[in-house]
């Protein structure tokens, strides 16, 4: 995919995407000339043949992975946000991620720690994952076409984190690759696999800091017409924050 190279915003708040500024832009706000998308270095605005002004920016991180391609299902922003401060995440972080799917999570922690390691078993998953890194320029990932329940080769990891179907096959793994201390970060939409990923995860000498569901709930505002959006995003998953103290 082409890559983003200007971000328009209209009055309502609808963001555009232009990827080729050696073509006119359409859009329902009517047609941006090559010319006058080209000339916006940093920032500026750019005027349709409808007269429509609309500012311009180069994207940010944000807007380019709001755009990667989804494979399986991608943990939301509220719980990835969620996985970074709970665990403390930052810049000296080594993460071990399993399984990488689209990469979401990958590459959203890539943009905060010093190395995210990822695991993938899936070849077709692993390739969409990849385009995705490269998309994001995400250099400090390092994807790993295997399965993670047969063992992680890196040691002294800060954390590890799970969004995986059985997530208690990699308990073992996980224990091996974490520092003492290391959080094991698990992923699951159902409960049940939270019990199962409890009972293996407390026999390996972990302890369960908590398990969490990240509820979110939009707002209108429309001067002082203000109420909450019919539509929320439902049920995703649960988290379960595991510390490894042997
Ligand atoms: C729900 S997706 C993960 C989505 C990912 N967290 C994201 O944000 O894009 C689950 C992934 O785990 C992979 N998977 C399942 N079992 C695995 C295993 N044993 N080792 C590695 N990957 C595995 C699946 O192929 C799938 O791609």
């Amino acid at each position: 995919m082409e890559e983003i190279k200007l971000v328009l915003v209209s009055g309502s708040g609808k963001h555009l995407y232009v990827r080729n500024l050696n073509q006119d832009y359409h859009c329902q706000y009517g047609v941006i000339k090559k010319e006058d998308l080209k000339g916006v270095s940093g920032s500026g605005i750019v005027k349709t043949n409808k007269g429509v002004e609309l500012p311009a920016f180069k994207p940010s991180f944000i807007d380019v992975f709001r755009k990667i391609r989804r494979a399986p299902q991608v943990i939301p922003a509220k719980d990835m946000g969620s996985i970074i401060a709970e665990t403390g995440m930052g810049k000296d972080s080594v993460v071990v991620d399993a399984g990488t799917g689209s990469g979401a999570l990958a590459i959203f922690m890539a943009n905060i720690a010093s190395k995210i390691i990822t695991y993938e078993e899936r070849q077709d998953f692993a390739k969409i994952a990849a385009e995705n890194i490269n998309l994001l320029k995400a250099k400090n990932v390092l994807l790993k076409n295997k399965n993670v329940y047969e063992g992680i080769d890196e040691r002294n990891a800060d954390v590890v984190t799970f969004d995986l179907p059985e997530p208690w096959k990699g308990v073992g793994a996980a224990s091996a690759a974490l520092k003492p201390g290391g959080f094991l970060v698990s992923y699951s939409p159902t409960i049940p696999q939270v019990c199962d990923m409890l009972t293996a995860a407390k026999e390996k000498g972990f302890i369960h800091v908590k398990t969490i569901e990240i509820t979110e709930r939009e707002w209108e505002i429309e001067n002082r017409i203000v109420r909450p959006k019919s539509q929320t995003i439902g049920h995703s998953g649960f988290l379960t924050f595991l510390r490894k103290i042997k």
